[in-house]
């Protein structure tokens, strides 16, 4: 199996171990998170690149903790996995002990291997068996944390329309969100959806799409539904605050996005860190409380190389932003 192929490894090294991190001997130690651990692909460029370091990864997907645990068995005496959440950050390293750390991770969204892993319901491929070339449906799962029970196909089959049309303009972007939600009804009406193919051949028929597309019909209304199954934005700028709160005097905090509506949520959640108020102009007094905690150090985002992009088209998107804890009074 193909390594997920871990983005921006360079600069994400450079931004949360200090602009030496390719010299072994002068990059930082320390305890670091990976709060998005996949399949280890940062954690390991940490692991390699700073010899003092030790890393503690968070995945909510067992199956990913699995993988990275084996891919980083070399260097399992400096690495710990924990299956949960990021957002519980705080109650996590109080668990084992750690108040506070050095540098923070957070690659978000879904690896290739969830996405490539045709049962998990994340695409529109469907699975094949290898020996006899036999294709079967993809069940609509879209589940980061098997554990939990709530699926994509619970969202599709009950939500009403007009909830239906809400979340896929929201977290797709999806123009066409009416007529799909419109056609999800109908069908639903004569059977369950529970197949990926099934909702990815309705959205076709719903926006009219024959032939070659250039991105796939459904792909808007797929990141939606995975969004809101797996409550992806909920709680992000909560999780900025207490992973501030959580570094020591100059550590960093460093996330990588996907799309536009995480990138905005992460941009401002860091700009309030740095004690940019958000209140509105109209505001006469500052009701935000917006104290300076960190200077950011990408005033722009920091995006792939064209030679990246290349050869993982994935990274197109991506978008990296970091900041550094200040002592106090600095
Ligand atoms: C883009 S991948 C990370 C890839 C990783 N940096 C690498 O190099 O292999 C994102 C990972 O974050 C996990 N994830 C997403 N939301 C999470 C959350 N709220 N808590 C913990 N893990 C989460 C996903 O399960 C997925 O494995």
């Amino acid at each position: 199996m193909e390594h997920h192929r871990p983005v921006m490894p360079v600069e994400a090294l450079d931004q949360l171990l200090g602009h030496r991190s390719m010299d072994r001997n002068s990059a930082r130690g320390g305890i670091f998170v990976d709060a998005t651990l996949g399949l280890g692909g940062h954690t390991e460029s940490i692991l390699e690149a700073s010899p003092e370091a030790r890393v503690i990864g968070i995945d909510r997907d067992a199956e990913a903790i699995a993988l990275a645990e084996r891919r980083l068995a070399r260097n399992a005496e400096r690495f710990t996995a924990v299956h949960s959440d990021y957002r519980r950050i705080k109650e996590i390293l109080q668990g084992i002990g750690i108040e506070s750390v050095a540098g923070i991770l957070a690659d978000l969204g879904i690896s290739s291997y969830q996405l490539d892993t045709t049962e998990r319901g994340f695409s529109f491929r469907r699975s094949s068996d290898v020996e006899s070339g036999i294709e079967t449906p993809a069940p609509l799962d879209m589940r980061m944390d098997r554990t939990q029970s709530l699926t994509a196909a619970d969202l599709v089959n009950t939500l009403g329309e007009r909830e239906l049309a809400d979340l896929i303009f929201k977290y797709g972007e999806e123009r066409a969100s009416r007529r799909i939600a419109r056609m999800i009804v109908a069908s639903r009406a004569k059977s369950k959806i529970t197949t990926t193919d099934q909702l990815a051949n309705l959205v076709i028929r719903a926006v009219h799409q024959k032939g070659h597309w250039r991105i796939h019909p459904a792909t808007k209304t797929f990141q939606a539904l995975r969004i809101a199954v797996n409550r992806e934005l909920e709680g992000l700028d909560r999780f900025v605050a207490d992973a501030v709160d959580l570094l020591e005097p100059d550590g960093r905090l460093v996330v990588i996005t996907f799309h536009s509506l995480e990138d905005r949520i992460i941009k401002q959640a860091l700009r309030f860190q740095s004690g940019q108020c958000q209140c509105s102009p109209n505001q006469p007094v500052c009701i935000c409380g917006a104290v300076r905690r960190v200077e950011v150090l990408t005033r722009k985002a920091i995006q792939p190389g064209e030679d990246e992009i290349r050869s993982n088209p994935r990274a197109r998107s991506a978008k990296l932003r970091a900041c550094r804890k200040l002592t106090t009074g600095q």
